[in-house]
């Protein structure tokens, strides 16, 4: 079978090769996927570049989430069936989704929503486990007020979709190409990032909380509003990356807590609460915004494809984030 190998550690994606490999089979709780499709998200060229402390595998194959059709199921598998469409967001100790058959844990999977397609649901596996678990950390009520950067990118559109169907008010700040989609699922109040300041645009009314995915001046511009509660998915917070099943070395942790340290400063002067949000594989989770999704409304992006046979002939490039991965 096809999959896009990484053959050495590289800047950008420069080492991802297309190469024949042999299928695995399903272990005990491991089900077999027919994949369909995946995104190719920023995280992804963090951890084909290397990670420190991470074993790669020989051969390794890319790619950490996606969507396909289970084909072969292991021993104590008895909620899945043959033919079912599932999506999945994988750890990074166990990262490879980009293969036409892989292997996976029942536990990392759910099952796509109606509503979508599964190849659809192969390009917002990662944006929407993250948008649902950043909120669900904000632990919200109906009615409140919620500012989402980058709200028209992978992880924003997903969280103002879900904070609507939470019953959140949503106020988002977005990239002028995305105005026009953010107006078709609803979205009243929209500032354009690059023409106005969200800080100057809601000083006198700000929200109950923030959804953050850009960071630096943005996140400490949303901190400085005082808004009740910020979550980030910028604010690596090194008591979580166990999630993904990761043990951070020590240097690397003194180094994310510098990099944190002038963000927990603002958040104690102006009294917010400052949450960190690390994605772990997390099928039951997948599972609630996979429902919390489910109804006619929900939208999804467009999202630009590209086929492993492209990807062969031409290679795979920073450029390349944010496009799905057609198999
Ligand atoms: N912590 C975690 O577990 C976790 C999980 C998933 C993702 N992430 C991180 O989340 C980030 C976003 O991922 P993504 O897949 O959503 O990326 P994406 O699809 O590129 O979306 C980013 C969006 O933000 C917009 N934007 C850029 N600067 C902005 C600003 N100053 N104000 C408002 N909007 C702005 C961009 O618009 P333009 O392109 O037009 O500028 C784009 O629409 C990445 O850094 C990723 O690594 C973290």
């Amino acid at each position: 079978m096809k999959a896009i190998i990484r053959t050495k550690a590289g800047k950008e994606f420069s080492t991802m090769k297309v190469q024949e490999i042999e299928p695995s089979f399903p272990e005990k709780e491991q089900v077999q996927i027919k994949m369909t499709s995946s995104r190719i998200n920023p995280v992804d060229m963090d951890l084909m570049k290397g990670f420190p402390t991470l074993k790669y595998k020989t051969p390794q194959i890319g790619g950490i989430d996606g969507a396909g059709v289970i084909i072969g199921l292991g021993a104590g598998v008895d909620n899945y069936n043959i033919g079912d469409e599932v999506f999945f967001y994988r750890k990074f100790t166990d990262i490879g989704t980009w293969a036409e058959k892989i292997c996976i844990s029942v536990h990392d999977i759910a099952l796509i929503p109606e509503n979508i397609t599964v190849q659809q649901a192969g390009g917002i596996a990662l944006p929407l486990l993250t948008a649902y678990e950043g909120l669900l950390s904000l632990k919200p009520k109906s009615g409140e007020r919620i500012l989402i950067h980058g709200a028209g990118g992978g992880v924003g559109f997903q969280a103002v979709q879900l904070a609507d169907a939470m019953g959140l008010k949503v106020i988002a700040n977005a990239s002028e190409r995305d105005i026009e989609k953010l107006k078709k699922v609803g979205v009243a109040h929209i500032i354009n990032y690059k023409k106005e300041d969200f800080s100057v645009v809601l000083k006198d009314n700000v929200p109950d909380y923030i959804f953050d995915i850009i960071g630096k001046d943005t996140l400490i511009k949303s901190i400085e509003l005082s808004p009740r509660k910020v979550v980030s998915v910028a604010f690596p917070d090194t008591t979580k990356m166990n999630k993904t099943g990761v043990q951070l070395p020590w240097y690397l942790k003194i180094m994310m807590q510098l990099m944190n340290r002038k963000f927990i400063k603002s958040a104690k002067k102006h009294q917010v609460e400052l949450i960190g949000q690390v994605t772990g594989a997390n099928g039951e989770n997948l599972r609630a915004a996979a429902q919390l999704i489910e109804n006619k409304s929900y939208f999804v992006p467009k999202s630009k494809t590209i086929r492993v046979s492209e990807i062969a002939t031409q290679g795979l490039y920073k450029s390349d984030i944010g496009k799905v991965i057609l198999f």
